[in-house]
């Protein structure tokens, strides 16, 4: 049975811990937090054995989860491929392009299975989306919520927006060739919202907005492709299929009244916990049984779409064309 093993256990790590401790096709070997406190904690709820360094698990295991922090990822990543670990690690992997190249180029060496967690991938809807987008033309996506203190210190593009990012990058088959961004600081000393249009080659055009400084959360993304509207929500994993739209102006008594009449499909979803999936296609893929269904081309291509956009807010780069 394959051996694995977590490396930090903050509120990211813990979801992995719960879903590693229910499957049945692994055996969890040993958790690894820097914080003996933290620890300690988790001691009360799972018994496995636990390290504050992480080369004293690794022997243990055949493949790890890492979930510390991001500025560390490269470091860990990199010492558990070099051990011959397969890894799968929480985004972004790293802050950088190159990092995040040499990590790609020691797992392919070693023939090893590295993943990064881009959790929204594995969302049933987001799954039924990819089925059903047929050449977008126009793609919003909305991804907003409440200031949390905690999260001053991230990039809201690596934070947030790279979901989006990682999504529309996977159903858009073009290279960028524009981006517009725009965005503010307001409690913290990084950008706390951020729109940005991303033109591609050809004629699509993705928005994304996202905002950790507002009042209600909202996960959405809807697309305008020939014949159809798409309304995905990732937190109720609901997708609506407007078709067959017609308007018309109708005079009533007194009023002239707009009528806008539609086919609305509501798509059956499969609505399983998306960390639980991604977790099991680290584990099939380790095993053999499907391949990734991301490639290394395509996550280091979001990867370098969000490290322009984040690099594009600092400075106030309000445009610029790219080829990505
Ligand atoms: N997929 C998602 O939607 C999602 C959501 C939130 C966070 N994340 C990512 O998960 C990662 C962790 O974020 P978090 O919010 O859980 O952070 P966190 O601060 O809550 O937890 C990190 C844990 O790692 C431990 N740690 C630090 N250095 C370590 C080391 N060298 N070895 C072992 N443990 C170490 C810390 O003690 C802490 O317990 C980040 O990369 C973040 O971007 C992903």
């Amino acid at each position: 049975m394959l051996k694995v093993g977590l490396i930090g256990i903050g509120k990211m790590g813990k979801y992995h811990l719960n879903i590693y401790d229910e499957l049945q096709n692994v055996q969890m070997n040993g958790m690894c937090d820097a914080s003996q406190a933290v620890l300690d904690e988790v001691k009360t709820r799972f018994r496995y054995e636990t390290f504050t360094d992480f080369r004293d698990l690794l022997p243990k295991v055949d493949a790890v989860t890492v979930a510390a922090p991001t500025k560390y990822h490269f470091d860990i990543v990199k010492e558990c491929l070099e051990a011959g670990k397969h890894v799968l690690v929480e985004k972004p992997i790293t802050t950088n392009l190159e990092e995040a190249q040499k990590l790609f180029e020691i797992a392919a060496k070693k023939n090893l299975v590295l993943h990064i967690g881009h959790v929204e991938r594995f969302n049933g809807a987001v799954q039924e989306l990819r089925k059903i987008a047929d050449n977008p033309y126009l793609i919003e996506s909305r991804r907003v919520g409440p200031f949390n203190p905690n999260f001053a210190k991230d990039s809201i593009v690596l934070d947030l927006m790279i979901h989006d990012i990682d999504i529309i990058v996977n159903m858009v088959h073009a290279d960028v060739i524009e981006i517009q961004a725009s965005g503010s600081k307001v409690y913290s000393e990084l950008p706390d919202y951020a729109a940005v249009n991303i033109r591609f080659d050809g004629s699509t055009t993705a928005q994304i907005v996202v905002s950790r400084v507002t009042q209600k959360k909202d996960r959405i993304m809807s697309i305008s492709q020939k014949d159809a509207f798409i309304t995905l929500d990732y937190t109720s994993q609901d997708i609506n299929i407007y078709r067959n739209a017609q308007s018309q102006h109708v005079f009533g008594n007194k009023e002239l009244h707009y009528r806008n009449e539609y086919i609305l499909e509501r798509l059956f979803v499969y609505k399983d916990n998306p960390l639980k999936q991604e977790i099991k296609h680290f584990i099939d893929c380790i095993n053999g049984t499907v391949n990734r269904v991301v490639t290394v081309e395509h996550e280091l291509k979001s990867l370098k779409i969000a490290l322009k956009i984040d690099d594009m807010l600092i400075k106030g780069i309000g445009a610029e064309e790219v080829r990505i």
